[in-house]
């Protein structure tokens, strides 16, 4: 949101009073000197930064500030390795790097990085601090920057402040949220929904050495933090200032949905919760202005959405969800009637946020998330279809009970690209319609590693004991160097998806020079097929987007009928009748411009 440094304490003030309540002035000056010293220890070049984007306030919602989201072993190996890719990064556009975590994490089963034993040391495995902020700060000369997972929700079971809690240190054991009996435990499971039933049923684990049950929404060894704490608070917003300090430039505040527990609730989404993230929104616009908060939220868009503030503070970006997940519904279906209800829901964030878009990442594909606009038959149907079923190579995950199977799989064999038995030339073209659209909403794109040369699923996994039993790293492959190299200039899959991939990413960027800047508002065609949206009621720019496999013929573009221009490929759209292939994406646009991208 960027706020000038006074009006950020107010907001601060304002939310540790939500929180905290008679707590909150001493806490006020507690953080007060956390970040005096977090100011003090900033370097000149991060001011820079600062001081650019305090320059340009709504930086964040300009068009085609892509993000390329990847594992760094799976990637390159290591941070260094990371480094010495950042010339093919590049070559794809990405402004924004996010390397899932990388923080050092319990050894052997971390959830993929996702147990954290030390927020302040980079994980052995892929690197040391030294080498993180050399990263961040070649990225920074390259006009990108690093945006980090944050795990604030809970901590490795094996985190100092964990291993305290548990040698007896009142101190620490008020860290986490510690239930005596059994009959409470039931209580509070009464209105929680559990994450992981099959593999990790229940949201507590008994732990001796705490004397009772300790809560574990995800998996048994990751504790959740006790957010009504204030020295919980006080710890994480001390490592947010760390890192920022060491050239992140973004967080991804992993699980903010669950930050705050209430009893008779499913405990997510609770005011509170979004309490929490307007308080770190506003204690970095104090110290570090130019980061970027991005708010991991798989739920309903009204419960996104508060995310991004109430008018005031609130985080940047958060994942569109919604449209993601309608988008895959909307091809299995061949109708564009659920795209169109979540991108209506989208358009409802305040002005100042940002969606980050996106058609896969590492995790599983919720379609729970839309029970909110559809019935559990249409649920149903799209969780079978992509389980196995209609055209996709994908499987089905665990869910609790009443809701039905997520899904996982890469990108390529959700479309069909690793199925013998499905038109290979219609997968690709779905792969290709679905990055074109989230490249064309409002918001920031997100390419998930691998999706830019069409990688498979990871065939391998199940082979690894560490690994397989858990059904999501299907879709967390190894990075196919050798398929990246043919990509260039290849009219192989690879190619052709590296290639549209590329001028996506620079048709994004050049909507912010034709103006094309508003929020993506869906409009009906004659056909359900037809997905199409303008950019904000006026503006003369339509995406459209064919979700079937047949050709057709749209009669009129309302309410344009004018000609046009698609401004992926430069070619003339005539007036009047609209011809679209199968999975054809275009972008048409109704002004006189040369080419954009050839
Ligand atoms: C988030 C991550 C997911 C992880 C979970 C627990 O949802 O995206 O991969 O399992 O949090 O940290």
């Amino acid at each position: 949101m960027n706020f000038d440094s006074g009006t950020a304490y107010q907001e601060l003030a304002v939310k540790l009073e939500r929180l905290y309540h008679e707590a909150a002035p001493a806490l006020i000056e507690r953080v007060r000197s956390l970040l005096d010293r977090a100011a003090a220890e900033r370097s000149a070049a991060l001011k820079a930064v600062d001081d650019a984007r305090r320059a340009h306030p709504g930086w964040t919602e300009a068009s085609g500030e892509t993000v390329y989201a990847c594992y760094v072993d799976r990637f390159a190996g290591t941070l260094d390795g990371v480094i010495g890719k950042l010339d093919y990064l590049e070559s794809l556009g990405i402004s924004w790097l996010h390397p899932l975590p990388l923080l050092k994490a319990r050894p052997i089963d971390s959830d993929g990085g996702f147990a954290v034993v030390d927020y302040r040391a980079v994980d052995p495995r892929l690197g040391d601090m030294p080498v993180l902020e050399k990263l961040a700060g070649e990225m920074r000369a390259r006009g990108m920057g690093l945006m980090l997972d944050i795990v604030c929700n809970h901590t490795a079971r094996e985190h100092d402040w964990a291993r305290r809690a548990r040698q007896g240190d009142p101190k620490y054991r008020a860290y986490y949220h510690v239930v005596e009996t059994e009959a409470e435990v039931q209580v509070w499971e009464e209105t929680l929904i559990d994450v992981f039933p099959d593999t990790a049923a229940g949201s507590f684990t008994h732990d001796a050495a705490m004397g009772g049950w300790v809560w574990t929404t995800f998996y048994p060894f990751q504790w959740d933090l006790n957010y009504a704490n204030p020295d919980v608070f006080c710890e994480m917003l001390d490592i947010l200032l760390f890192l920022a300090n060491k050239g992140v430039q973004g967080f991804r505040l992993d699980s903010a949905p669950f930050l705050w527990k209430r009893p008779g609730t499913t405990c997510r989404n609770q005011p509170e919760a979004y309490a929490i993230v307007a308080a770190f929104r506003a204690a970095l616009d104090i110290v570090a202005p130019s980061v970027v908060l991005l708010t991991e939220a798989i739920e309903s868009p009204a419960h996104v959405i508060p995310f991004f503030g109430d008018g005031r503070a609130g985080c940047d970006l958060a994942y569109n969800n919604g449209v993601m997940t309608a988008l895959w519904a909307g091809l299995a279906d061949q109708d564009a009637g659920i795209v169109r209800a979540m991108m209506t829901a989208a358009a409802q964030r305040p002005d100042h946020a940002a969606w980050l878009n996106y058609v896969r990442c590492h995790d599983d594909l919720i379609w729970n998330a839309l029970a909110d606009y559809a019935s559990i038959d249409d649920l149903t149907r799209w969780s079978v279809f992509y389980g196995g079923g209609g055209f996709s190579a994908g499987r089905r995950f665990q869910t609790a009970p009443g809701g039905v199977p997520s899904t996982n799989g890469m990108a390529a064999a959700l479309v069909g690209l690793e199925r013998p038995d499905i038109d290979q030339d219609l997968a690709l073209a779905r792969l290709r319609a679905l990055y074109g659209t989230i490249h064309a909403l409002d918001g920031w794109p997100m390419i998930y590693m691998g999706d830019e040369i069409a990688l498979g699923n990871d065939r391998d996994f199940e082979a690894d004991p560490a690994r397989r039993g858990e059904g999501r790293w299907l879709q967390r492959p190894t990075m196919d160097w050798e398929r990246a190299g043919s990509a260039n200039g290849g009219g192989n899959p690879a190619g052709t998806m590296f290639d549209a991939m590329r001028r996506f990413g620079v048709a994004a960027r050049a909507l912010n020079d034709l103006g094309i800047t508003g929020r993506a508002t869906p409009i009906r065609l004659a056909s359900d097929a037809v997905l199409a949206f303008a950019r904000e009621d006026g503006c003369p720019f339509l995406c459209i987007v064919n979700l079937s496999a047949a050709s057709l013929t749209v009669d009129r573009l309302p309410p344009w009928d004018g000609l046009g221009l698609d401004l992926l490929t430069g070619r003339k759209i005539p007036a009047g009748q609209v011809s679209l292939l199968p999975y054809e994406i275009l972008w048409w646009f109704g002004g006189e411009v040369a080419p954009l991208v050839g």
